[in-house]
């Protein structure tokens, strides 16, 4: 595989259900992700863009194809192996956020970095400066429920970031923010990935932040479909 390829996906499918109400959802994903780029993915809603992030990242097993993270063919790891390889590389933001709810701001950041083996103490500072850089500064010890969506959207934005990994794949980080707030997640996202060793994949559907894009996949019924290449 090219040394500048983050993610590649060959053929990818995935089903959902078995017999009668099996639902075709990927139909063959043909895809390249680069390194140092912002790959921006739109298409509908229910065109397969949640489930071709969750196959990315590891979370959904394909049915049939290739996928090829950073060099790395997934498949050939156990799920044990897999778990290793999304706490090392991967950062994820859920289109449902998913922060745990009795943790504080500060802890569910620092969750990756003591998955890492961070100590505590170090773990919460880094997170706490990350959230301050975020405009969370004065949020820290509050619980999820205490915060606003745009709030918990960031904070799951950071716990994304945290560990620094070498690719961070999110499912519409903006949707929850005004547009300044929205820019400014956006560019974060963007300054990590002019990196040549990272990449960002972004589903949106926020035409505000478009011009961010280095590219962008269209996804039409479980495939992808056309590719834009922007001029920056
Ligand atoms: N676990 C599942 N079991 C069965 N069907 C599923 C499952 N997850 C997703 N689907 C179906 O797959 C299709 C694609 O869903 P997906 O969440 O990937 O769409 P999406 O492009 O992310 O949409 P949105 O923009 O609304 O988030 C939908 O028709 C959905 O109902
Ligand atoms: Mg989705």
């Amino acid at each position: 595989m090219d040394a500048s390829v983050a993610v590649s996906c060959r053929s990818v499918t995935k089903d959902f259900g078995q017999g009668e109400s099996r639902t075709k959802v990927l139909r063959g994903v043909d895809f390249e992700v680069n390194l140092g780029q912002m790959t921006f993915l739109v298409g509908e809603s229910g065109s397969g863009k949640t489930t071709l992030l969750s196959v990315i990242a590891g979370l959904l097993d394909a049915t049939a194809g290739e996928v090829v993270v950073l060099g790395q063919p997934l498949k050939r790891l156990s799920n044990h192996q897999q778990v290793v390889f999304r706490r090392t590389n991967l950062g994820f933001v859920f289109q449902q956020f998913n922060l745990l709810p009795a943790l504080t701001a500060a802890e569910n950041v620092a969750v990756p970095l003591l998955a890492q083996g961070l100590p505590r103490l170090r773990a919460i500072a880094k997170a706490s400066d990350l959230l301050t850089s975020l405009g969370l500064g004065q949020r820290l010890n509050a619980f999820p429920s205490q915060l606003s969506g745009g709030q918990q959207q960031r904070v799951a934005l950071a716990r994304a970031l945290v560990h620094e990994p070498r690719l961070i794949v999110c499912d519409e980080p903006t949707s929850a923010l005004d547009a300044a707030t929205g820019r400014s997640v956006m560019e974060l996202l963007a300054s990590f990935a002019v990196r040549p060793d990272r990449a960002v994949l972004v589903v949106t559907h926020d035409s505000r932040v478009f011009d961010f894009a280095d590219r962008i996949a269209h996804m039409n019924d479980g495939i992808i479909d056309r590719i834009e290449q922007q001029q920056n």
